[in-house]
């Protein structure tokens, strides 16, 4: 067992900030104590097997992205990122704990569809994950199976409005696995996109002639991601679950999970880096077939009618409370390319797993959100959301060992041939320039990133078994 002792360091908490050290026993934080101090009877510095000095830098805890895609079958195809190469990449970018998705399709049990997601994972990861259930198919076979999941760790579950035919739920499954979560104590997840009405519009659209990737962004309007949001915020009143709306990208829906999260409803609110950066006009809209890097749902919006600022503004207010990549990779050559000539055919999904924290703590040097912000909406939160706190998101004795060493003087550039260890051709982000730079990451103990180096190992990375929600009001 070796002791890890990082002294100099400002760290950073959802709360406030502070020049302390920090001791690792083990894979856990046996203490964080004010600069200097000599407790557990000795010189920390001289009885650690590891010194990291992090003067002038930041300590803050490892990443927990609480909504990726590894290897998630999609689109007529398979999200690019194995467990392995994409929690490996996760760890470069500082985080240290991911929550998946297995999947439950038409006909399969959930029980099984865990277990085949637990067979794509085990032994595989750099890094922490845990799951959340897919339920493609409520059926009271599978409202019974939920209970069964949250025992074994896996305490929410996500269903979609989106998607007919594949993983979508009408009003009446969705208000039956809302009233399960609700008994069970669990949380329900939404992709909140009124699918049936979207179908409509595809078909209109592909009709008229207009098969490029931007009118996969037009043919899901955003008052159909206010509508399914309204709608999933009801139904979850009705019945008292609690719901986390995932990937929200309308200034509307924002709003109404605002209003009721004012009136008190346990309601949240998740975004994603490519919804505060990137847009309609400029992504979407890039020419030829380029714009299908940037297909995913729900879509990039118009940056003209304001949804990126109002996203960060949001994220301010407290209704964003937390950030997550929502991490789907699919290269363009054999893959988006499928929608050449239909742009309904590419599959839906960005990579980003390793670039969320940089392009968060952009926005803390873009003076848009606050340090402690960064770090509430990047770990603690979605660590308290998920159930995971205060073992992840937080760095306080008991804790795992999970910290990342951020060098906010420091720069890195995104792209391809730079900083890109995901498994796709081209990167959303290719050209962004970060002020800041991940230099050491730690994943329960273990220095798995250092001096540009990556340091972990294949099958590190352990299942997180879930508790219940500790974010509820
Ligand atoms: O486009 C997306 N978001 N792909 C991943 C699946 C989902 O809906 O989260
Ligand atoms: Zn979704
Ligand atoms: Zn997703």
């Amino acid at each position: 067992m070796s002791r890890v002792f990082i002294h100099g360091g400002t760290v950073v908490s959802a709360t406030g900030s502070q020049l302390l050290d920090v001791l690792i026993d083990g894979e856990t934080i046996a203490a964080v104590i004010q600069p200097g101090s000599t407790v557990l009877g000795a010189d920390l510095a001289a009885n650690a097997d590891v010194v990291i000095d992090a003067t002038g830098k930041y300590v803050i805890p490892g990443g927990v992205d609480a909504h990726t895609h590894m290897q998630l079958p999609f689109g007529g195809t398979e999200a690019s990122d194995t467990f392995e190469i994409g929690t490996r990449a996760a760890a470069w970018g500082g985080t240290t704990t991911i929550v998946d998705f297995a999947v439950q399709k038409l006909g399969e049990r959930v029980q099984d569809s865990l277990a085949a997601w637990h067979g794509k994972a085990a032994g595989q990861c750099a890094i922490d994950y845990g799951f959340h259930q897919i339920v493609g198919d409520v059926n009271a076979e599978s409202l019974k199976g939920m209970a069964e999941l949250v025992s074994e760790g896996v305490s929410s579950f996500k269903l979609f409005m989106a998607y007919p035919g594949v993983f979508y739920s009408d009003d009446g499954q969705i208000l039956r696995a809302m009233q399960t979560a609700g008994d069970l104590g669990a949380v329900l997840m939404m992709h909140a996109e009124n699918g049936i009405a979207i179908d409509v519009l595809i078909e209109q659209t592909l009709q008229r002639g207009d098969t490029a990737p931007y009118f996969h962004g037009t043919s899901r309007p955003w008052q159909l991601e206010e509508e399914a949001t309204h709608r999933a915020i009801m139904l979850a009143q009705v019945t008292g679950a609690p719901l986390y709306v995932v990937h929200v990208s309308a200034k509307q829906a924002l709003e109404q999970i605002a209003q009721a999260r004012g009136n008190g409803q346990n309601v949240f609110g998740e975004t994603c880096p490519q919804y505060l950066y990137l847009s309609l006009e400029e992504q979407l809209g890039a020419p030829g077939f380029e714009g299908a890097k940037w297909v995913c749902s729900t879509p990039l919006r118009a940056r003209a009618e304001g949804h990126q600022d109002e996203l960060w503004r949001y994220i301010r207010t407290g209704d964003v409370t937390s950030v997550a990549t929502d991490h789907c990779p699919f290269c363009m050559k054999d893959q988006k390319e499928l929608g050449i000539g239909d742009f309904s055919k590419i599959p839906n999904g960005i990579g980003g797993v390793e670039h969320r924290m940089d392009l968060m703590f952009q926005g803390v040097k873009d003076g848009r959100i606050s340090l402690e912000k960064w770090v509430e909406v990047c770990c603690t939160t979605p660590a308290r959301m998920f159930g995971m706190y205060p073992r992840k998101g937080v760095i306080s004795p008991g804790a795992d060992g999970d910290v990342v060493i951020y060098d906010p003087n420091g720069h890195t550039s995104i792209g391809v041939g730079k900083t890109h260890r995901m498994n796709m051709d081209h990167s959303a982000y290719e050209g962004f320039d970060i002020d800041g730079h991940v230099d050491t990451v730690l994943s329960r103990g273990r220095v798995i990133i250092d001096g540009g180096q990556y340091l972990g190992s294949t099958g590190h990375g352990r299942f997180v078994k879930r508790g219940l929600s500790q974010n509820l009001i």
